[in-house]
């Protein structure tokens, strides 16, 4: 059996975050075995090709809560994380139970700021002087999971909402790889209920500025 970090990275698109994930993954200290999404034609599947990354696409079933045949092939995986990049669709509380503080997502605001969708539009139209994205576990509320890291920028008065959006996704290709690697090192871990980061309770969140 290997001894390496796996990792499963669900998306739904263009994948952007995962093509980053990708490429940090030797120097962060994880490994990509799997790449997952309900949409056959995410145009991000191509990057798992690139890498030579097996792929597991499936159609959404709204009524299905468990989506069983999918644990089934995590657990073949022996995976140790999942990362949501991008995944478009909420995984049922069952799916969650049963890798419960094993599943993470990244969300361009900061939490518990706007979750849900259309978060840069909320950001103009409220004049926030900054916005940034998060990292945080999954549970069974929308967006709402314990946090572990988070990055910021300052909002310029006159910024269109396209570079905003561009300029807080190129932020995530370096937040999502730094947050997996911080997990894969163990110097993020769970101990009962609480949260620590290198051996102290993280009572805040962890800040990445890079
Ligand atoms: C990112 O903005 C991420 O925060 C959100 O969905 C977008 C995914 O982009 N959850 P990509 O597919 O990684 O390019």
């Amino acid at each position: 059996m290997s001894s390496s970090f796996n990792i499963c990275v669900f998306i739904s698109g263009s994948g952007s975050n995962l093509a980053a994930i990708l490429n940090k993954q030797t120097q962060m200290g994880y490994k990509v075995v799997l790449v997952v999404s309900n949409k056959a034609n995410a145009t991000g599947l191509n990057f798992a090709k690139e890498y030579n990354i097996p792929t597991y696409t499936f159609k959404w079933d709204k009524h299905d809560n468990k989506i069983e045949h999918l644990q089934t092939i995590i657990k073949q995986y022996q995976i140790n994380l999942i990362v949501l990049a991008g995944f478009m669709r909420i995984l049922p509380a069952r799916f969650v139970a049963a890798f419960k503080r094993k599943i993470i997502n990244i969300h361009p605001s900061l939490l518990p700021k706007y979750p849900g969708l259309h978060t840069h539009t909320k950001v103009l139209h409220n004049h926030d002087k900054e916005h940034g994205a998060t990292v945080h576990y999954v549970n069974q509320e929308l967006d709402a999971g314990q946090i572990i890291t988070q990055t910021r920028i300052k909002v310029a008065s006159n910024i269109s909402e396209n570079e905003l959006s561009n300029k807080i996704l190129s932020k995530e290709h370096s937040l999502y790889p730094y947050t997996i690697g911080l997990i894969a090192q163990n110097r993020v871990e769970w101990g009962n209920d609480t949260l620590y980061f290198d051996h102290q309770i993280l009572t805040t969140v962890i800040e990445f500025n890079e």
